[in-house]
């Protein structure tokens, strides 16, 4: 199939997400877990540049440790890639360009924002014009969190977290983020959730198959009102982090103390999330905990999902 091609490079940016309301019900046959959720996009962001080429190509730099980034057809960029060209019949390749600034593996959805990116970047390079449901569907097939990061906000997510519906939350939100030297497996995470409800330390009776979020959150969402929204933060998979990474808890307690209004492991974590009052306060409880030896980090919700740069 020929296609109207004409740009020479084209660069996305895709935010990283934090899940201000994550529950965890049954899990299906697949592996996959019902969950209903809270996304929320923030200002951390992915840039992914690509150029035309006659292979499928990719080179990721940004932050520190880039080892466990794979370069091949594991990295979720690069499956994006070979799913548009495969969906519309592209004969070419590409060469994807990555510069990470969402940790890797932190429970952040970064490898789901360059996926998100790669689509509506070589959708771009290469004018193949695909709608934007059938974006969603392609998006949904690279994995649970990749639709959320094409089109950012707040959303909620049912099924496996991939069938998104806009949430209305008005304002801003503050966040300081704490991040790890070493991601967490988010496989290792759910299969430790099941392990302890299994134990019948995190759950009395069966975990639902279906499942909503409170309605509490939404209000409080709606509210634009932090100190609302603190109170009802909640994170299922937290429990199994904490065992995988009981540091985890007394991280999110150095910031309360040092004037969170709340924190949650973000995700599957590691990366703890802190809720604050408004900026100056994100800001004094990132100077503190940078101050005690903690990688910390200011950033805003909600922002926008992939969008073309240039
Ligand atoms: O879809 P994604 O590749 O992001 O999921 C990574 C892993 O997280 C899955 O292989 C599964 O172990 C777990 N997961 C889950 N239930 C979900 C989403 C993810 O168990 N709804």
């Amino acid at each position: 199939m020929a296609f109207a091609s004409t740009f020479d490079a084209v660069h996305v940016r895709a935010p990283g997400k934090i899940n201000l309301y994550l529950g965890v019900g049954g899990r299906h046959d697949d592996g996959y877990h019902a969950l209903a959720t809270v996304f929320q996009a923030v200002s951390l962001y992915e840039d992914v540049i690509v150029r035309h080429a006659d292979d499928f190509s990719i080179t990721v730099s940004g932050i520190d440790d880039l080892s466990t980034v794979p370069l091949d057809d594991r990295n979720l960029a690069m499956r994006a890639a070979k799913m548009l060209a495969a969906a519309v019949g592209y004969q070419g390749g590409v060469a994807i360009e990555v510069h990470k600034s969402v940790p890797v593996a932190g429970g952040m959805g970064g490898g789901s924002a360059d996926a998100a990116a790669a689509l509506v970047a070589c959708d771009a390079l290469w004018g193949t014009g695909v709608p934007a449901a059938r974006m969603h569907e392609l998006a949904a097939r690279l994995g649970a969190d990749v639709p959320f990061a094409l089109h950012g906000g707040t959303a909620v997510g049912t099924g496996r977290g991939d069938q998104l519906n806009p949430a209305l939350a008005r304002g801003r939100f503050d966040w300081v983020l704490v991040t790890s030297d070493e991601g967490l497996s988010t496989p290792a995470v759910y299969g430790r959730l099941d392990a302890l409800r299994a134990e019948g330390e995190a759950l009395a009776d069966d975990p639902p198959m279906s499942l909503d979020v409170p309605v509490g959150v939404l209000h409080a969402l709606r509210s634009a009102d932090p100190a609302r929204l603190a109170e009802v933060l909640d994170n299922d998979l937290q429990e199994a982090a904490f065992f995988e990474r009981p540091d985890l808890a007394q991280t999110i307690r150095a910031g309360v103390d040092a004037g969170a209004l709340q924190g949650i492991v973000s995700g599957s974590g590691p990366t703890v999330a802190l809720l604050c009052a408004d900026p100056e306060s994100a800001a004094r409880v990132r100077d503190a905990l940078e101050a005690s030896g903690h990688d910390a980090m200011h950033v805003h919700g909600a922002v926008h999902g992939a969008r073309i740069i240039s």
